[in-house]
C-alpha cells in the first residue's frame, strides 16, 4: 500500500515525501517536473506526468495500491494568478475532479490537502482564524478557496475524508541536508534575501513601506516546511483513526515584517544586505499572522522551529550548499536528472 503524493518533487511536497519515507511509509510520487525537481526525491518511486491524465491516475492507484493521498500539485504564485487564471482554474480546480473520480472509482477516501492563507483575502482580524470569513482577492487564493468547497461537498455527498492545511509563508529546509527551495524564477523573500546575500542578486527590493505596520513593511508568519510537513503525517494519522473533515491554518502565530526578516538574516549570516525601497506589490495583505490553535489542540501539532532565526539557519545552509540550487545535478542530467 502506497500513499500518493502529488507535486512531491516541489518544495514541501519533498519534506513531507521524506517525513513519510522515514517512518517506513510506502510513497509514489506524481509531479510534472514543471516545477519540481528529481533530484528532490531520490527514494521512492517518482511517476512523470499529469494529474488531468485520467488514466495515468488510474494506472498509479492501481500499481502503487495507493491508499491515501497527500495532493500539492498546484500553482501557486498570486502575481501569476492574476495575469493566468484560467491555468490556476484549470489546474488547481478542473484536475482537482480527476484526482477525486480517481480516489473514488478505487475506493481511496483519504486526502490531506494543500491550502493557503490567500483564502482569507485581507485580513479582519489578527491572528487569523479559521473561521474568518473568506474572500480571496485573487485567483489563487480562490482557486484554493473553490477546491476546499469542492472537497467539503465530495465529503458529504460521497464520504471523502480530507483536511486542507492551510499554510502561511512556508520557509527553510530540512536541516538533514540535499532538499530546500528552489524555484524558477524565485519569487519569495527568504530565498531572494539569502541569494543576495550569496552575491547572486544586487540587491533585495522591499515591496512597499509605507503599510499600516510599525516599519512600514508588510508582516508575515513564517512557518518551517519541516513543521508543515509534520503536519501532514499528523492529519494522515487523524484521518486513520477516524478523524472528520476539516481545515487547519498552519503558522506560528508570531508575524514578522520583511525589514525584521532582512535583518534576522542579516543576523544569521554576519553579512549586510543592500536593500532598495519599492513599491507595493499588488494584492500583499499588509499583515497575516495565523491562529494555528485548531490544529495544535486537536492534533497535537507543536513547531519545532518557532524561532525565525532558527528557520533562516536552515535555509542559509541549504543555500549556501545549493547555490544554484538542483540546478548542478540538472545540468548533466537534464532538468529531469536521471531517470530511474
Ligand atoms: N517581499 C519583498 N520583496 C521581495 C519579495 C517579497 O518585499 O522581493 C515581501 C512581500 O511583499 C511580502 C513578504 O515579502 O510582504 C513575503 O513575500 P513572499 O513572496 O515571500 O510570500 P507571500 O506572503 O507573498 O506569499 C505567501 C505564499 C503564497 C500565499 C500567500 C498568501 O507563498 O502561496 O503567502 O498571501 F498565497
Amino acid at each position: 500500500m502506497s500513499i500518493l503524493v502529488t507535486g512531491g518533487a516541489g518544495y514541501i511536497g519533498s519534506h513531507t515525501v521524506r517525513a513519510l519515507e522515514s517512518r517506513g511509509q510506502e510513497v509514489v510520487v506524481l509531479d510534472s517536473l514543471e516545477k519540481g525537481h528529481r533530484q528532490a526525491v531520490p527514494n521512492s518511486p517518482l511517476v512523470e506526468g499529469d494529474l488531468g491524465d485520467a488514466s495515468l491516475l488510474d494506472t498509479v492507484f492501481r500499481d502503487f495500491s495507493v491508499n491515501a493521498v497527500v495532493h500539492f500539485a498546484a500553482h501557486s504564485l498570486v502575481g501569476e494568478s492574476v495575469k493566468r487564471p484560467d491555468i490556476y482554474f484549470k489546474n488547481n480546480v478542473g484536475c482537482l475532479f480527476t484526482l477525486l473520480d480517481t480516489m473514488r472509482n478505487h475506493s481511496v477516501d483519504r486526502l490531506v490537502f494543500s491550502s493557503t492563507a490567500a483564502v482569507y483575502g485581507e485580513p479582519k482580524e489578527i491572528p487569523i482564524p479559521e473561521c474568518h470569513p473568506k474572500t480571496p482577492e485573487n485567483p489563487y487564493g480562490e482557486s484554493k478557496l473553490f477546491a476546499e468547497t469542492i472537497l467539503r461537498r465530495h465529503s458529504e455527498a460521497f464520504g471523502l475524508r480530507y483536511i486542507a492545511l492551510r499554510y502561511f509563508n512556508a520557509a527553510g529546509a530540512d536541516p538533514a541536508g540535499g532538499i530546500g527551495e528552489d524555484h524558477t524564477p524565485e519569487s519569495h523573500l527568504i530565498p531572494l534575501v539569502l541569494q543576495t546575500l550569496l552575491g547572486q542578486r544586487p540587491h533585495i527590493e522591499i515591496f512597499g513601506t509605507d503599510y499600516p505596520t510599525p516599519d512600514g513593511t508588510c508582516i508575515r508568519d513564517y512557518v518551517h516546511v519541516n513543521d508543515l510537513s509534520d503536519a501532514h503525517i499528523l492529519s494522515l494519522d487523524a484521518l486513520s483513526a477516524g478523524a472528520p473533515s476539516t481545515a487547519y491554518n498552519l503558522g506560528n502565530g508570531r508575524g514578522f515584517s520583511v525589514r525584521e526578516v532582512i535583518h534576522a538574516a542579516e543576523k544569521v549570516t554576519q553579512q549586510t544586505v543592500p536593500v532598495l525601497s519599492g513599491q507595493r506589490r499588488p494584492g500583499d495583505p499588509a499583515i497575516l499572522v495565523a491562529s494555528s490553535e485548531k490544529i495544535q489542540e486537536e492534533l497535537r501539532w507543536k513547531p519545532k522551529f518557532p524561532d525565525l532565526a532558527a528557520i533562516i539557519e536552515t535555509a542559509w545552509d541549504w543555500h549556501r550548499s545549493h547555490p544554484n540550487g538542483f540546478r548542478s545535478q540538472e545540468a548533466k542530467h537534464g532538468k529531469g536528472g536521471p531517470r530511474s
